[in-house]
């Protein structure tokens, strides 16, 4: 059972994803530390987090790529039940113009935590931030656990396959560790007080904050990448999930592994929604809740782009009793409530 002062350290915790799960984890009581080097993130978003949570959250500023630091920081926090790994660099472009700083951070900061949660020598639960891009096009659709990995199309994709790797070994060699890695799909929204959310830097590379700062004027058109694809308006397909659903699969996941729900040390989950969305389907949603037009045209191709990905979540739904709830025209609402927000 869960006892409810169970530190939890939460790498990367004042990024995107992270500090949903914040929110979600302290509201089921679990005390969080949150761990963040501000590399892509900012510090007012610990405030947002004290204006929904009604206290401040204990943050440490650390870079975990130093080793020293690492293993200060899980002595002095030894007391810990779990970490839920987010921290790691994310932009799928920058890392194939920069490959050495992104197997670096994603890498060596993965090797550091294990490393020190090792040397603590106490049972940890650990969640791994991973993606669905590890599948790459995949076979059969929706896309289940057993879909092969493909070789990947980015180091930034790359970086997720080698740390499931470096998890999957640590584990086996150990007593105490036990680890989930959850397979996100397209996470997109904001947490329903607008306090927190999405906060890309420069030129958006993800479609929906493109589609909101195009929306709100700040780009003067988006760009569909392409509308000659098999599918069922030629456009791509993906499986846009809520973050605020998102952040409750982690809840989800440490609960299971606390509880012992399954038996195996290491589990990897599809987190999406089980509905593939295209993307002029995405744009039509935006129109909608916001009741904007979007100026938008049809472009090439981009490179390396997926066709086509949805998630089959079933073993997620029964091994970690969570689904994901919210809709797409909700996910898209507030969204577009975000950004109205932030380009005031
Ligand atoms: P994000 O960039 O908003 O958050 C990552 C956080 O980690 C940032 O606050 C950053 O400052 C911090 N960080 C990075 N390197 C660090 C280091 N060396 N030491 C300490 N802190 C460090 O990204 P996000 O969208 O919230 O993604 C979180 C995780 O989920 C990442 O691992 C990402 O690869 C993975 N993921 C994201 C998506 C997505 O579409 N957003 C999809 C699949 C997987
Ligand atoms: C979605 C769709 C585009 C922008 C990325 C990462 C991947 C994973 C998930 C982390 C595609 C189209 C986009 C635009 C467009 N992240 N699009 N015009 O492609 O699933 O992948 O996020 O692990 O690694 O690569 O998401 O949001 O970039 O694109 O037409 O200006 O929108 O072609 O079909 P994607 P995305």
């Amino acid at each position: 059972m869960i006892n409810h002062s169970s530190k939890i350290i939460i790498t990367g915790g004042l990024g995107y994803i992270g500090s949903h799960t914040v929110v979600e984890l302290q509201s089921k009581g679990f005390e969080i530390v949150i761990v963040d080097d501000l590399s892509n993130s900012s510090i007012e978003v610990l405030d947002g987090l004290k204006n929904i949570i009604g206290k401040n959250i204990a943050f440490e500023n650390i870079d975990l790529k130093k080793p020293d630091l690492v293993i200060d920081l899980f002595k002095r926090h030894s007391d810990l039940t779990g970490v839920v790994h987010f921290a790691a660099s994310k932009a799928v472009g920058e890392s194939v113009t920069n490959p050495l700083d992104y197997y670096e951070n994603n890498i060596y900061s993965l090797v550091n935590v294990l490393k020190a949660l090792k040397k603590l020598n106490k049972s940890i639960n650990f969640i791994f931030s991973s993606s669905c891009t590890v599948y790459g096009q995949a076979k059969i659709l929706p896309i289940t656990e057993k879909e092969s990995i493909k070789k990947a199309e980015s180091p930034y994709g790359n970086t997720k396959q080698i740390c499931e790797e470096i998890i999957t070994d640590t584990v086996s060699s150990s007593k105490n560790l036990k680890a989930i890695s959850l397979r996100y799909f397209n996470p997109i929204g904001a947490h329903e007080s607008s306090e927190i959310g999405e906060l890309p830097l420069g030129i958006p590379q993800n479609l929906v904050p493109f589609i909101t700062q195009t929306g709100a004027g700040i780009r003067s058109e988006l760009i569909v990448f392409g509308d000659d694809y098999p599918t069922i308006d030629g456009t791509c397909i993906r499986d846009y999930i809520h973050v605020v659903d998102l952040a409750k699969a982690h809840t989800a996941a440490l609960i299971s592994m606390i509880n012992s729900t399954h038996s195996k040390n290491y589990e990897y989950y599809n987190i999406g929604t089980g509905k593939g969305t295209s993307v002029l389907e995405a744009i039509t949603s935006f129109e909608k809740v916001s009741k904007t037009k979007l100026k938008y045209k049809i472009g090439s191709r981009r490179v390396g782009d997926i066709i086509s990905a949805f998630a089959d979540t079933s073993k997620a739904n029964k091994q970690l009793n969570w689904t994901a709830e919210f809709s797409l025209d909700q996910a898209m609402a507030s969204a577009w409530k975000w950004q109205k927000k932030i380009s005031k």
